[in-house]
């Protein structure tokens, strides 16, 4: 094959309503619907070239050599690719985050929909924004939410006779819709001890999965209803209720996960302080310590300052809402 070379840029995301556990974990069909808002700050670049004359998958990330257990996860990706544009030939992969890759924010939802965008146009496809997703959905869950722009739901297709093809992310509001601010509060840059495909594998021995799995679509329609509302009072609480309720899940599970760090609940706590003196500001959590703070752009850097003035933080990033994966022509190599 003749070699062309692709590059994408993608955001990561921060759920509203959160992901935590697969119906099948091989596919990566979650159990329940999903609804997150692109991070404009918050980017990956990856270039992708595919070339006869490689024995091997070359995969560097943030100009290293990736890790064996990286590299796996990358080359089954491209053998995805490979297998749906029907070609055999190795590629070149290089990635890159704009933002601190030792500070413990998960980034595989922004990796996968660019390495997905990247290695499809880079082997000659063109797939539609539905396929990238259900593509990227398999390389990471919460990925398929990066493909579309802006504010998305991810549609789990949970029914007996869904197929993966029904489990796709599409956008709810474009990004210039609804003027919010993720402030994120960095309390730790360790490295996580267990990763979340072992999460949403254990998410399945807490005895209160299924207690959560059976209230979430009551949950799930209001937090969009107040989404398209644009109503951040009537949604917060719901949006501190997931985080809760996903590290309730994650504690529980057997053996129990426990992601928070003293520096998590302290944020947790001046932000509930801050709010009852008027500031509205809610509070999420990924599978990790660190705190991401939802606030209309109006309060950012109030929200901004405050954080920096607290003990535990060691860093705060401020995003607004982001684009979908695109291509660009900035390569890497
Ligand atoms: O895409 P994964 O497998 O890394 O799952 C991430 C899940 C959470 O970030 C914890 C929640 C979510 O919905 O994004």
């Amino acid at each position: 094959m003749q070699t062309r070379k692709a590059t994408a840029v993608s955001c990561a995301n921060v759920a509203f309503v959160k992901y935590w556990g697969n119906h099948d974990a091989k596919l990566r069909m979650p159990l329940n619907d999903s609804l997150s808002m692109n991070l404009d700050a918050l980017t990956t670049t990856t270039t992708v070239e595919f070339d006869d004359a490689l024995e091997q998958d070359e995969i560097v990330i943030g100009g290293e050599p990736a890790n064996e257990k990286a590299k796996a996860r990358v080359v089954e990706q491209l053998d995805r690719i490979r297998k749906e544009a029907k070609v055999a030939a190795k590629a070149r992969v290089h990635s890159r985050n704009n933002f601190p890759s030792a500070a413990g924010l998960a980034s595989s939802a922004s990796a996968f929909a660019a390495l997905t965008l990247a290695g499809t146009r880079a082997v000659g496809l063109d797939l539609g924004e539905r396929s990238l997703s259900i593509l990227a959905r398999q390389g990471s869950g919460s990925a398929a939410r990066s493909i579309p722009a802006g504010f998305t739901e991810w549609l789990a297709a949970t029914n007996v006779t869904s197929t993966s093809e029904q489990s796709y992310a599409r956008q709810l509001l474009p990004p210039d819709a609804w003027d919010l601010r993720d402030v994120i509060a960095l309390v730790s840059a360790d490295a996580k001890k267990i990763g979340s495909t072992e999460g949403h594998a254990l998410a399945h021995t807490s005895p209160f999965l299924s207690e959560r799995i059976s209230r979430l679509p009551i949950r799930y329609h209001r937090v969009r209803r107040e989404l398209l509302a644009k109503n951040l009072h009537d949604m917060g609480p719901d949006l501190e209720a997931e985080a809760i309720e996903l590290h309730m899940i994650a504690m529980t599970s057997r053996p129990p996960i426990f992601y928070w760090a003293p520096g998590t609940v302290r944020v947790m706590d001046a932000v509930r302080q801050w709010r009852s003196e008027g500031l509205e500001a809610y509070y999420t959590l990924d599978a990790g310590p660190n705190v991401h703070i939802i606030v209309q752009a109006k309060d950012a850097a109030e929200v901004e300052k405050r954080v920096r003035e607290l003990g535990e933080v060691q860093q705060v990033l401020v995003s607004g809402p982001g684009g979908g994966a695109q291509e660009s022509e900035q390569h890497l190599f």
